[in-house]
């Protein structure tokens, strides 16, 4: 459920009406709501009401942005992040930094030392050589830094190949089978506290039998790390949540999610922790654009250009993703059509041969799910800004990213002396 929805024939987020956020703000423009931020949050803690220990960390990575931060943190969350710029964000948010996993396969020395003198609460560790060099570190500063080793159980999580991270082939994690003999070494250097074990298989889940037989293995590797004698306070069972992008598409809910986990860790003694992101901020957020023209060719099925491009909503060009697509006044009628933005390649197509509302020039419509993975995407291509995003909080809304037109960036660059 959502707070998207058409009253008096205009759509609107919360009670505020997005012709009015269009011309107050101008298009694109992402648009979050605040109460199905909050809603999401509250279900998804719900969900996991009957288990007897959990922490729950936004993973930053799907709406980094600092009011939508706030909001979570206001629920309780701590934050899953994948770089110092993350960690940065999630402390500006009020986050604890005790509440903060550090995930992410490439963390830098830099990023490392940082996040032990923030006192982030949990690293993630992707292999051998980083908890080394995180021991070390942390040896070094006097202090202890608490970590979980990320493992590869091999399962095919069944989503895109771009989003999947939890078989053999991916970057991601240690072996499950080499898992014991790391975990063990690790856990005898100074510097370092082996608390856990961490999984995260992918992203926009359909289904929860790869998760169940992720975490299956997940419980067997901590029997057999307990047998050997090491302790095991913690499992993060990671995010991966699906969400419908289609009206009318049914996804395991939070509440089923957290049955399968309350049945799967039965006995495990942990502390269960959760990195939920595109099912906390996916459906908080749309993305409003303007059509610019209605390009129709005789023959073939018109194209919709509209003021979005792939450089602010990526996720068509780069997963061919599906985003419901819905004109902010209906007028009933309906076409079929090509939906693209300005942008000077053929990827930047947003749907081919789709049932819309009618549009004309100049008419408002919306992308809807853009909550998740979709400003935080953004680039410049073509020499665009970066879209602007607002928060709505009932009947009120705030600016809470300002566009940043093309000269603010070309002002970063220089041109050598040698070249004037
Ligand atoms: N934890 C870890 C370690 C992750 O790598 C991710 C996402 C999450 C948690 C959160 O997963 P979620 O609950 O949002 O599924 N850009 C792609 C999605 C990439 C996800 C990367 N990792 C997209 O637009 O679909």
């Amino acid at each position: 459920m959502d707070h998207f929805q058409l009253v008096d024939g205009v759509l609107h987020a919360e009670q505020v009406p997005l012709t009015r956020i269009a011309e107050e703000v101008g298009t694109p423009v992402y648009v979050y709501s605040r109460a199905t931020l909050e809603r999401h949050a509250r279900v998804f803690k719900d969900a996991l009401a009957a288990l007897p220990r959990t922490h729950v960390a936004f993973a930053i990575k799907a709406n980094p942005n600092l009011a939508v931060l706030k909001v979570l943190a206001s629920q309780g969350f701590g934050a899953d992040v994948v770089s110092g710029g993350e960690i940065a964000r999630a402390l500006a948010a009020g986050m604890a930094p005790g509440d903060i996993v550090f995930s992410g396969v490439g963390k830098t020395r830099d990023e490392l030392g940082y996040a032990l003198d923030s006192g982030v609460g949990q690293f993630n560790i992707e292999l051998e050589e980083e908890g080394a060099v995180l021991a070390e570190l942390a040896a070094a500063r006097g202090l202890t830094a608490s970590a979980a080793l990320r493992v590869n159980p091999d399962v095919d999580a069944g989503t895109h190949d771009k989003i999947s991270t939890g078989k053999a082939e991916n970057k991601f994690g240690v072996p499950i089978d080499r898992a014991a003999g790391i975990y063990a070494r690790l856990a005898a250097l100074p510097g370092l506290e082996m608390r856990g074990v961490a999984v995260h298989i992918g992203s926009q889940l359909a289904d929860l039998a790869p998760l169940e037989s992720a975490f299956g293995k997940l419980g067997g590797l901590i029997a057999d790390l307990r047998g050997a004698g090491l302790t095991v306070s913690h499992a993060d069972l990671g995010g991966g949540l699906g969400v419908p992008y289609k009206a009318g598409e049914v996804f395991p809910s939070p509440a089923e999610y957290g049955a399968m986990v309350a049945r799967v860790t039965r006995g495990w003694d942990t502390v269960l922790m959760f990195e939920p992101g595109r099912v906390i901020a996916g459906n908080a957020g749309v993305l409003l654009t303007r059509t610019i023209r209605v390009k129709r060719s005789s023959n073939r099925d018109p194209f919709v250009i509209v003021d979005a491009a792939m450089n602010d909503l990526a996720r068509p060009a780069l997963y061919g993703a599906w985003h419901d697509f819905d004109a902010v006044r209906p007028s009933g009628r309906r076409m079929t059509a090509n939906v693209v933005g300005p942008i000077c390649e053929t990827g930047d197509t947003f749907a081919m041969g789709r049932d819309i509302d009618a549009l004309e020039a100049g008419e408002l419509a919306v992308f809807r799910t853009a909550g998740a993975y979709g400003a935080t995407m953004a680039s410049s291509y073509n020499s665009r800004g970066f879209v602007a995003e607002v928060m709505v909080d009932g009947d009120k809304f705030a600016v809470v990213a300002d566009r940043i037109l093309p000269e603010e960036i070309s002002a970063a660059e220089r041109v050598p002396e040698w070249l004037a």
